[in-house]
């Protein structure tokens, strides 16, 4: 090889590297060049068997075309490793002008809103909050309450029966009423505290699902009460009179609304009486709208307690949160609250 085919070879391997598409092929093109038995090294070993005065600038000659063709395999790696780096960065590019998917947000239930409400004012009045079985026997549902079998007053209550019988051989019941949390929770008192003077007032409310056989309006067959219960020793309707009126007035955060109690009847109270408000504004302004039951608890019942009607009185109510629930918020149909339609419930977000 003379001197000017240097520049030729130069020529080649700058041809052949520019040829090369990706890292691997650069590789191959690079050992026809610069490896063992490269083009590059064959021109070296020529330089044995020149005379010694053309060796020194023969080799100079061949080194300089070296450092070419590395400078020139160096830019075609750089090239390649760019040109890599763009491809990646195309293939995944993220377009952040696409506009966001939106998580749904779930929000509370308005009557769950309701018994939290009725939960925290009570609350806040010293009262305990208690839950207890949906499926219930007899004597807790009706027997306890001083609802005798057969008589009439069973009958207000359209009770779905459950095809199990209890240990005395009565059919089981979903509850109709929150109304046997008030023995099983006064019971439970009781045997906590014992039952003489020592033994600490009762004060409860117990909220949650009961079932009756009804559907309209204002019905569903599954429906939701809170009973509230207040025993002690000295404990009487002015006290009711006045623990439900705050309340009423603390839910609907008016002054403005008049509390009316309505003689009535139920089995577990004597006197009994109907709770009933009327609004001094809004849509319903001056109708006479029930909310509760109520009255002082029966003799009979507070024996099933196992406590002495003697020395311990009080009095129960039982309200009805859904209702509540339509009157806060001016819904007319008790069964939209239960159909699951997400555009009836987002709205109480
Ligand atoms: N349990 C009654 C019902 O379901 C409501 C009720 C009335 C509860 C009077 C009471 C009460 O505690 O004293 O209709």
């Amino acid at each position: 090889m003379v001197i000017n085919d240097l520049d030729a070879l130069v020529a080649s391997a700058e041809g052949a590297f520019a040829a090369a598409a990706t890292p691997a092929e650069l590789e191959n093109a690079k050992a026809r060049f610069l490896g063992k038995a490269g083009a590059v090294t064959e021109a070296m070993k020529g330089l044995a068997a020149l005379p010694v005065e053309q060796k020194k600038s023969r080799g100079a000659a061949i080194n300089q075309a070296k450092q070419r063709i590395e400078a020139a395999l160096q830019a075609r790696r750089d090239a390649l490793a760019r040109a890599e780096l763009q491809a990646q960065l195309r293939a995944e590019a993220l377009d952040v002008t696409l506009p966001g998917r939106k998580r749904g947000s779930g929000g509370l239930h308005p009557v769950s809103r309701t018994m939290m409400r009725i939960e925290a004012i009570f609350r806040s009045m010293g009262f305990d909050v208690a839950d207890g079985p949906e499926i219930e026997t007899d004597w807790y549902s009706f027997t306890a309450l001083n609802n005798p079998e057969n008589h009439p007053a069973r009958s207000m209550q359209d009770t779905f029966y459950v095809d199990l019988k209890d240990a005395e051989g009565r059919w089981l019941n979903l509850r109709p009423h929150t109304s046997p949390m008030q023995v099983r929770y006064a019971q439970a008192h009781a045997s906590r505290h014992g039952t003489g003077a020592e033994m600490p007032e009762i004060r409860v409310i117990a909220p949650g699902r009961t079932y009756r056989v009804d559907s309209d309006a204002t019905h569903s067959p599954m429906f939701h009460q809170c009973e509230g219960l207040w025993i002690g020793e000295n404990v009487s309707f002015k006290d009711l009179k006045f623990v439900f009126s705050d309340f009423l007035r603390r839910f609907f955060e008016t002054d403005d609304l008049e509390v009316r109690f309505r003689p009535s009847y139920f089995p577990f109270t004597e006197p009994s009486a109907e709770i009933d408000i009327a609004f001094g504004h809004g849509p319903l302004q001056g109708r006479w709208l029930e909310v509760a039951g109520s009255g002082q608890v029966h003799p009979n019942v507070v024996r099933n307690y196992g406590l002495d009607p003697q020395t311990h009185i009080g009095f129960a109510f039982g309200m009805g949160p859904d209702r509540l629930t339509m009157l806060r918020y001016g819904v007319g149909d008790l069964r939209q609250f239960f159909d699951g339609d997400l555009r009836f419930l987002s709205q109480f977000r």
